[in-house]
């Protein structure tokens, strides 16, 4: 057998998204993105923001009154932390933990403001020179995300957004300017954040509106379509104006049981794995859409319009590596009784050997070594895990200090699997802790679902100092990957 020898000195990080941490949403000639536009009433007690996140996080009222608001509401995504003023001092924390790789994400609205502009923001692109350079000035990798879940707002009201197949046109010269402007600080590129998210999440997906659409499956699938063409043309690209550079694909991983060693079960299992996981990763890494679709397109009543040239294309843009977000694992059972518990973007069906998180996460460290032998064994690329953590209500003590020892049993458990997973022969490249600072959560919108190991002092309406304190996680994960380095 041939020696493998993949290497355990993986890269240590942290990630982050520019609408969840950026703020100065329309300084720097930014101007309104998708993301910009989901509203939090930071009066709602816990349950109401629960269940406006679970049952109606975005709707066509939210849209219309989002973009008439004079500032009146809030909301959460225009603040995000403010890392766009305080990015400096933030990257100094980041380079104090000793982190190896920074993942974060480039708002298309700041380079290009309304999406269809003739020429690139300058202001847009020197803002992420600059944070990339101080990245660079501490040696740590950029790990760029190409949209992560927003786009400007105008696409969608001028063109329909992902709707439009001319969207491809206008990414494609977002693309370019990325790669000649930056290309030369960015070590790995993700075209797409979670590209899976879609169904479950439809505007932060493709941005389309919840209840707007007569058939909404096809809308969403064709929408996909357009997506998985655009990731195409920015590996297609990537080949040419930053070659040598890896760009790679991303899904939400559903972790998936069967429930039961019943064959209903273990065939459901299947099946779920299909529908909301591998479908895409194996239209981006194997470049074509799988046989299983079809019959499930048909049941959906869904039909993708194809253009000469598309088969071709998805073909030759397959990604160099693969990564995934990683937060808990479901079982799968033909049983509607079956007792659900959530879990990000999904309702899940309960396992009941795991423990949950605050907000009924289900908590699985060995599932991230099963997903990764997996994932490596389905497509053999190279494997980023983008984001991994577990969000928790922190308390800042008196003497501004933050007991997180819940924070470390996660994250060591996880990371110890992946020492396990590398054994085994995964090939992996790097872990990006998800929220290595706090930010704005995505699904509910409120400051009090912490990630970090740095806390920012900013409650759910915004208020507060801003301030950054050191948890007791950052010196875990700095004393993690000192000695992650030295073995
Ligand atoms: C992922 C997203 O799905 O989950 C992140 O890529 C998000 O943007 C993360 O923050 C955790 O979800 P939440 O809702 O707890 O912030």
């Amino acid at each position: 057998m041939e020696d493998i020898n993949y290497s355990k000195n993986y890269l240590l990080g942290g990630a982050i998204a520019c609408s969840q941490a950026d703020g100065g949403f329309q300084e720097g000639g930014k101007e309104i993105s998708t993301q910009d536009l989901r509203y939090l009433d930071p009066s709602w007690t816990p349950e109401q923001i629960e269940d406006k996140h679970q049952n109606n996080p975005f709707s066509q009222e939210e849209f219309d009154q989002a973009l008439k608001d004079q500032g009146t509401k809030y909301y959460p995504l225009r603040r995000g932390i403010d890392f766009y003023h305080h990015y400096k001092e933030d990257i100094k924390m980041l380079a104090e933990v000793g982190l190896q790789i920074f993942r974060t994400s480039i708002c298309w609205s700041r380079i290009f403001p309304n999406g269809d502009d003739q020429e690139p923001n300058e202001e847009g692109i020197k803002y992420y020179r600059d944070m990339f350079t101080e990245c660079k000035k501490y040696g740590i990798k950029v790990f760029a995300t190409m949209i992560h879940y927003d786009i400007p707002v105008n696409l969608v009201i001028k063109y329909g957004g992902w709707k439009n197949r001319k969207i491809i046109s206008f990414f494609e010269k977002y693309v370019t300017v990325l790669y000649k402007r930056l290309g030369d600080l960015v070590d790995y590129w993700l075209p797409f954040n979670e590209i899976n998210a879609a169904k479950f999440s439809p505007w932060d997906g493709v941005c389309l509106i919840p209840g707007t659409e007569k058939n909404m499956d096809q809308e969403i699938f064709q929408c996909l379509h357009h997506q998985f063409l655009c990731s195409a043309r920015a590996v297609q690209l990537g080949r040419e104006l930053v070659p040598g550079k890896l760009i790679g694909g991303m899904i939400a991983r559903f972790t998936t049981y069967p429930a039961t060693s019943k064959p209903e079960d273990n065939l459901q299992a299947i099946q779920d794995d299909q529908y909301s996981n591998w479908f895409y990763l194996d239209v981006l890494a194997r470049g074509y859409y799988p046989e299983y679709m079809k019959r499930y397109f048909d049941k959906i009543n869904v039909h993708i319009h194809f253009e000469p040239g598309d088969k071709e294309l998805l073909k030759d843009g397959t990604v160099g590596f693969v990564s995934f977000s990683y937060y808990f694992s479901q079982v799968s059972t033909n049983d509607d009784n079956w007792e659900q518990t959530a879990g990000n973007l999904i309702m899940t069906k309960k396992n009941p050997y795991l423990k949950e998180s605050e907000w009924g996460w289900q908590i699985d460290p060995i599932g991230l070594r099963f997903t990764l032998n997996q994932i490596y064994d389905r497509y053999h690329l190279p494997i980023i895990v983008a984001e991994n953590g577990i969000g928790a209500h922190d308390e800042l003590t008196s003497d501004h200090k933050i007991h997180d020892d819940y924070r470390i049993a996660y994250l060591s458990a996880h990371i110890d699997q992946l020492d396990e997973a590398v054994k085994d022969g995964v090939n992996l490249i790097a872990y990006t802790m998800w929220g290595i600072i706090d930010i704005v959560s995505c699904g509910p919108l409120t400051m009090d679902k912490r990630y970090g190991v740095i806390y920012v002092d900013l409650d759910n309406g915004g208020k507060g100092t801003g301030k950054r304190y050191k948890k007791d996680s950052l010196y875990w994960y700095k004393n993690k990957i000192k000695e992650h380095i030295n073995n």
